[in-house]
């Protein structure tokens, strides 16, 4: 017997307003056609004023537990991942155990920025493998929008707002790649590319919360390069092959980005689940989305072979593969 970690619920949030590329156009040198064919984004969600990313991250949290059929006090611990926190501390995971009225287990933030919900799914599954929880809420949550430089057009056209959230639980499998749940989790990062994406801002450089720069052509580079070769690795870790797989769920940032790499693993577009046309780039939470809608749209079903993958600020990337 092996223990597995198993997703039994599944849940997202956008928030109400939606901004076509269109709107950029009045106040930036750009357009809805540079975007769509560059990006392949054509909208994306912002947060109301006043709507924190413990805002979003709590309504994802409370579909997924209805998914799931457990009550917050259900739940043994939360990691959620983001870089875009409410606040400094306490982290948007306590705080999002206190909106759920959880009144046990234990709640943290991961921080791996564009790759942070691959990153927390690999430690919530290590969490469930170590014993140290049965049942764990793994959330993505970004408000990206308040970290733009409306200036630039080159970053501020996208990224978008959002949250996506699974509710984990421990279960016996066979311990071979039948079973559900989370297979294997392929993790890196080099942190010599610091100034490829990063936030011009921090508690110890200069006290303020800063705006996002980015290097989006060399970033572009790596991405392509680097996407492929830990999803490989992630698969080859458990004996299988991108043929192998039902559904590529893709860090949303770029169509481009996505259909290169889902022809390095030999994955026809019809087996990845698309949403960066209508999301954007939402950072830590577009892998959880595109689960989320991939479920909703009747795309992804129980049984299914998944590879999630994701790379983001630091550098820092990875994959994971579970069937779901
Ligand atoms: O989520 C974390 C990971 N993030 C990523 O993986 C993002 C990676 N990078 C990308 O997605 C792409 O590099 C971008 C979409 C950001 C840019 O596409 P690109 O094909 O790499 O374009 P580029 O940066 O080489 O820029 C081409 C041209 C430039 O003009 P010149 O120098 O050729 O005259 C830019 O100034 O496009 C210009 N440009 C724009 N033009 C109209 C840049 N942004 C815009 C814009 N509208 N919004």
């Amino acid at each position: 017997m092996t223990i597995r970690a198993v997703v039994k619920g599944v849940g997202h949030y956008l928030p109400e307003r939606v901004v076509p590329n269109s709107a950029f156009e009045a106040s930036l040198d750009t357009s809805d056609e540079w975007i769509r064919s560059r990006s392949g984004i054509e909208r994306r969600h912002f947060a109301a004023e006043g709507q924190t990313t413990s805002d979003l991250a709590t309504k994802a949290a409370e579909m997924a537990l209805k998914s799931a059929g457990f009550l917050p006090d259900d739940i043994d611990a939360i990691v959620v991942a983001t870089s875009t926190p409410d606040l400094t501390f306490p982290s948007v995971a306590t705080m999002v155990q206190g909106k759920l009225g959880m009144t046990r287990g234990f709640a943290f933030d991961v921080q791996a920025v564009c790759a942070g919900f691959i990153f927390a799914l690999a430690n919530a599954n290590a969490l469930i493998l170590a014993g140290q929880a049965k049942r764990v809420l793994v959330i993505g949550a970004e408000t990206f929008s308040r970290i733009m430089d409306w200036t630039d057009r080159s970053t501020c056209v996208l990224f978008g707002d959002g949250a996506g959230a699974l509710v984990l639980e421990a279960e016996d499998g066979a311990g071979d790649v039948t079973d559900r749940g989370v297979l294997s989790a392929d993790l890196n990062s080099d942190g010599r590319h610091k100034d490829m994406l990063y936030v011009d801002g921090g508690v110890s450089t200069n006290g303020l919360s800063g705006k996002l720069r980015m290097q989006g052509n060399p970033l572009f580079r790596q991405a392509v390069e680097k996407l492929a070769e830990t999803a490989h690795a992630a698969l080859d870790k458990i004996g299988l092959v991108g043929a192998d797989v039902d559904w590529i769920v893709p860090h949303q940032a770029n169509l481009r980005i996505i259909s290169a790499t889902a022809a390095r693993m030999d994955v026809p577009m019809d087996r990845v689940i698309l949403t960066v046309q209508d999301h954007g780039n939402t950072s830590a939470a577009s892998i959880p989305l595109a689960l989320s809608v991939g479920v909703a749209r009747g795309q992804i079903k129980q049984g299914d072979l998944l590879v999630a993958e994701a790379i983001g600020g630091g550098l820092a990337w990875g994959a994971v593969v579970l069937r779901w």
